[in-house]
């Protein structure tokens, strides 16, 4: 089966030509998307040829013993505590540290997804723009095995520099795979199988993602651990890594809620306030990254069922956020007064793909806006033009849950919602999460 399988994949690589054209012209939400696909095809960017110091073809590794070997190990997930007191050392050992742990933790985790993408339906893995993410994955394997192992610091730069290049030749896979499976939709019978590869493989890359930027982050902030703690562009002292180490809740709220505003009053003339209120001075450790994608989405949803709830009114009802930190987690409810959820969707708002962004706004030249500006204004992972993909609840839910938190969504059909977002303390009393 999987010979057969390995034949047509090769027979498939001569669609993907075609269908990367496609993909291309796809009237999409966002012509940034169209950009995108066409510019970040891994086998003819340019870019990427930097990276490719293998001149081994991608389907050498189809079946190349060492991703069995990787994906039968378990990986080794760190609490964000360890991250924290692994800190930074005056002498920058930490960093050879950081990269050698990387340099073996990656496959691992690399190698479970391609097991993932191995284990999709036949019809789905072969989808082109799926069968695409897939080769990326195992190019990602292919570079970070064959890095040699890390020794001193000039080997640790070359490392660095390898993960920057990954990071930006992935950013749009969250993109790709929405519209991958978009298109395979109607072969897919067994809905749960493609939600439990899709919430692993986002929030594993998620989980990736954290790790390379925690190590480029204690890399680019070396100067400060060399004692210059003057002139940094963001204040050094604050973070550890992507650790920010006194994060103000309220501060990234209120930057999201100004966000969701402006995209708001973008797309529909007008917006309504956002109060915020709770234990607004809240303090504390976190990783900022999660909040990034996870906030804006919960913001624009609330902002929008708001708008359209009450078009005819002459003034929108505020959406409310309510902020509570305790000694185990922190809770950001976000209200609003957008109608709530009709009952024969509710059981459906979590499933990828399902949305109510209206087919007719798709003819409306301002429907792209959202996720127009959002492409522009988010560089969290995951985020994209995702508006009316469906994408933003399900994906925050599984990032949630993956931090060891939850999001629940409770709709008083006739009045609004309320979105209860739930995440652990690194510090806290209970166990942390493991990134
Ligand atoms: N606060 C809310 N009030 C009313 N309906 C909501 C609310 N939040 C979500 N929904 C419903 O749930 C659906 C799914 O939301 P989700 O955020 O996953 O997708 P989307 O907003 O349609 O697209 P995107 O991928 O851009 O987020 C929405 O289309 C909307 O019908
Ligand atoms: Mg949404």
């Amino acid at each position: 089966m999987m010979m057969h399988r390995d034949k047509l994949l090769k027979m498939v690589s001569v669609r993907k030509q075609a269908a990367r054209v496609r993909v291309g012209q796809v009237k999409h939400l966002s012509g940034e998307t169209n950009q995108i696909n066409q510019t970040r095809d891994p086998t003819t960017n340019a870019n990427q040829n930097d990276t490719s110091h293998s001149t081994k073809p991608v389907s050498s590794f189809y079946h190349h013993s060492a991703v069995d070997i990787a994906a039968s190990k378990p990986s080794m997930r760190l609490t964000p505590a360890t991250m924290l007191y692994a800190g930074k050392s005056p002498d920058r050992s930490h960093l050879l540290r950081s990269a050698q742990y990387l340099h073996k933790e990656l496959p691992v985790r690399i190698a479970h997804r391609i097991a993932g993408f191995r284990g999709l339906p036949f019809i789905v893995g072969c989808n082109p723009t799926i069968l695409q993410v897939h080769e990326m994955y195992i190019r990602a394997f292919q570079l970070l095995i064959e890095h040699p192992r890390i020794t001193d610091f000039h080997m640790e730069r070359n490392y660095t520099e390898l993960l920057k290049k990954l990071l930006d030749d992935h950013r749009d896979v969250v993109t790709m795979l929405a519209d991958g499976f978009r298109e395979c939709r109607k072969h897919i019978q067994n809905e749960q199988l493609v939600r439990q590869f899709l919430d692993r493989t986002l929030t594993s890359r998620l989980g990736l993602r954290m790790l390379a930027e925690h190590h480029l982050a204690l890399h680019d902030d070396k100067a400060s651990s060399t004692g210059s703690h003057h002139g940094g562009r963001r204040s050094n002292s604050n973070y550890v890594g992507i650790i920010c180490v006194n994060l103000q809740l309220k501060k990234v709220i209120e930057n999201w809620a100004d966000f969701a505003t402006k995209v708001c009053e973008h797309r529909y003339g007008r917006a309504p306030a956002i109060n915020l209120n709770g234990h607004s001075g809240a303090t504390f450790p976190y990783i900022e990254q999660p909040l990034h994608y996870i906030l804006p989405e919960i913001l624009k949803n609330a902002m929008r069922a708001t708008v359209e709830k009450n078009a005819d009114a002459s003034t929108l009802p505020p959406v409310t956020v309510t902020i509570a930190s305790n000694d185990v987690d922190f809770i950001i409810r976000v209200s609003d007064r957008g109608g709530g959820i009709p009952h024969q969707f509710v059981e459906r708002i979590f499933d990828y793909h399902f949305t109510t962004a209206g087919v007719q706004e798709e003819n409306d030249d301002n429907y792209d806006v959202f996720g127009a500006m959002v492409e522009m204004s988010n560089p969290s992972p995951g985020s994209g033009p995702m508006h009316g993909f469906g994408f933003g609840l399900p994906t925050s839910r599984a990032y949630a849950e993956y931090l060891g938190g939850s999001l629940k969504v409770e709709a008083m059909q006739g009045i609004g919602t309320d979105v209860y977002l739930r995440l652990r303390h690194i510090e806290g009393k209970h166990e942390s999460f493991r990134i």
